[in-house]
């Protein structure tokens, strides 16, 4: 029977300590991952000796559950871009209120109020109309006829090309009804396109619809 080293077998132990712990050290400057296999193979250390020292079980797990809590570097930019660009979009807004509040003061009589979805002008009055931030937006309480009324009387209105931007709700999804108006509109020989602009106000919302009269 061999007899028990005690001397033997602390220095083993503290060995294990040391390799661990500078295997630990190295997988943190070098933001790897920490758990039981990385630690294992970074120090040459078995799976089963790290597993089977307290300590050691629970510094990794320890360390394991911190690093799962911290976003990536990739997670991080991520989140930073959308908060600057939140930041950013929110001052444009302020910016595009107050520029429209003085141009309503010094060219009141531009401004028309109306309500749709009816409008005081004759047929075809202007070529183009814009309508930005307010049909589809507000799908929460504007309902699906309510918009079909509206375009067919934004269309009458106009000689050529009516343009609704954006296409999306005040929760930043696509309108739920957007197919059906196309099929509509198509149905009543309107050429419809989706387009892309490179213009953004509310976060995500790129995306305007172009109607194409075809006048003969
Ligand atoms: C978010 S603002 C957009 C204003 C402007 N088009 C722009 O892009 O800055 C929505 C506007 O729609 C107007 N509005 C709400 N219901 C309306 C209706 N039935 N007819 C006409 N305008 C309406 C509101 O008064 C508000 O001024």
């Amino acid at each position: 029977m061999t007899k028990y080293d005690r001397s033997a077998h602390l220095k083993e132990v503290h060995n294990t300590y040391q390799k661990v712990d500078e295997a630990i050290n190295r997988l943190i400057r070098a933001n790897e991952n920490i758990n039981f296999n990385s630690v294992s193979s970074e120090a040459g250390v078995s799976k089963a000796t790290i597993y089977n020292n307290k300590d050691i079980r629970e510094r990794i797990e320890t360390l394991r559950k911190q690093q799962a809590q911290v976003p990536t570097a990739k997670q991080a930019k991520r989140e930073m871009n959308e908060n600057n660009k939140d930041a950013l979009l929110r001052e444009h807004r302020l910016n595009a209120l107050q520029d429209c509040a003085k141009d309503m003061k010094k060219f009141n009589e531009r401004y028309i109020p109306v309500t749709l979805p009816s409008l005081p002008f004759k047929n075809a009055k202007f070529d183009i109309l814009l309508s930005a931030h307010f049909l589809f937006m507000y799908s929460d309480r504007l309902d699906y006829q309510f918009h079909i009324e509206t375009l067919n009387e934004l269309l009458r209105v106009t000689k050529e090309e009516v343009r609704i931007f954006s296409l999306d709700d005040l929760e930043g999804k696509r309108y739920e009804h957007l197919d059906k108006i196309i099929s509509y509109l198509n149905h009543h020989g309107y050429t419809v396109e989706e387009v892309k602009v490179p213009y953004e106000f509310q976060i995500n919302a790129k995306s305007m619809l172009k109607i194409i009269k075809h006048t003969k």
